[in-house]
């Protein structure tokens, strides 16, 4: 029997003649997603220039996992917000983001555990890119359950805010078929890369986490996993 990853490999590859656009009508799903009937929280603008050279965050980047449990202010939060899914173009009415993504289609929602933040409540938030603000999904303190849902990683307890990267499938799969499932995973590769270089660039730790139970997480985010499923997470918190 062919491993599934070799066999995902074969039938998504690009071969002359062979035709991967979708074989079912798939009903595309809304461009950006909202909550509503949840509380709104509207963050500080983010600051869009200066700060210090490429050369130097590119090469001090790192993944640190520990965190003092200091508060991060809000427009510490607005600005890697900004540095991960901020709109920064626009070509014919389309808007374009800080991390680019195949199609422009931007399948990659993200979610927030806010743990230590100035002036918000702990909960799950998600974020609203259309309109730069976050909607509290669900109050309460999940540092546990994230933290036994991403295999008892600590830094889940121990960071100011968690960012929890789902896909919606099939905003890119309309176009590209089942080779969607490639780049879904390379545009969070994107976003996280933005987020390490933003953090490190403001002087906190960050470390992605690819090791989680994809089920545990999408019920703590309320999702099915089908449609829309966690695919990365990464934590960001005060260093020493
Ligand atoms: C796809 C991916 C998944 C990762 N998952 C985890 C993880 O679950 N836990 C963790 O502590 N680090 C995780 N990391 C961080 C790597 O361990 C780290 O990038 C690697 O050790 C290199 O170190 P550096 O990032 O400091 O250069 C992950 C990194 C990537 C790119």
């Amino acid at each position: 029997m062919i491993p599934v990853g070799e066999k995902f490999f074969m039938d998504t590859k690009y071969t002359r003649g062979k035709d991967l656009t979708p074989s079912r009508v798939i009903k595309i799903p809304e461009a950006y997603k909202e909550y509503t009937n949840v509380p709104t929280v509207f963050l500080p603008a983010p600051v869009v220039g200066g700060g210090e050279s490429i050369w130097d965050v590119i090469r001090k980047r790192r993944s640190k996992r520990r965190y003092t449990g200091d508060i991060m202010t809000q427009k510490e939060l607005s600005q890697l917000l900004w540095a991960t899914q901020g709109i920064t173009g626009r070509v014919s009415g389309f808007l374009l983001r800080s991390a680019p993504s195949a199609g422009a289609l931007y399948p990659i929602e993200t979610y927030l555990w806010i743990h230590r933040v100035e002036d918000l409540s702990m909960g799950i938030y998600h974020f609203n890119v259309k309109r730069f603000c976050l909607e509290m999904i669900r109050g309460g303190n999940y540092s546990t359950s994230l933290k036994e849902a991403c295999l008892g990683q600590h830094m889940l307890s121990t960071c100011a805010v968690a960012f929890i990267w789902t896909a919606v499938i099939d905003r890119c799969r309309v176009k590209y078929g089942e080779r969607a499932f490639r780049y879904i995973f390379m545009d969070v590769g994107h976003i996280c890369q933005n987020l390490y270089l933003a953090a490190t660039a403001m002087g906190l730790g960050c470390c992605a986490i690819g090791a989680f139970f994809d089920d545990e997480v999408n019920q703590i985010l309320g999702l099915d996993g089908i449609t829309e499923s966690v695919i990365y997470i990464a934590t960001v918190g005060k260093l020493t």
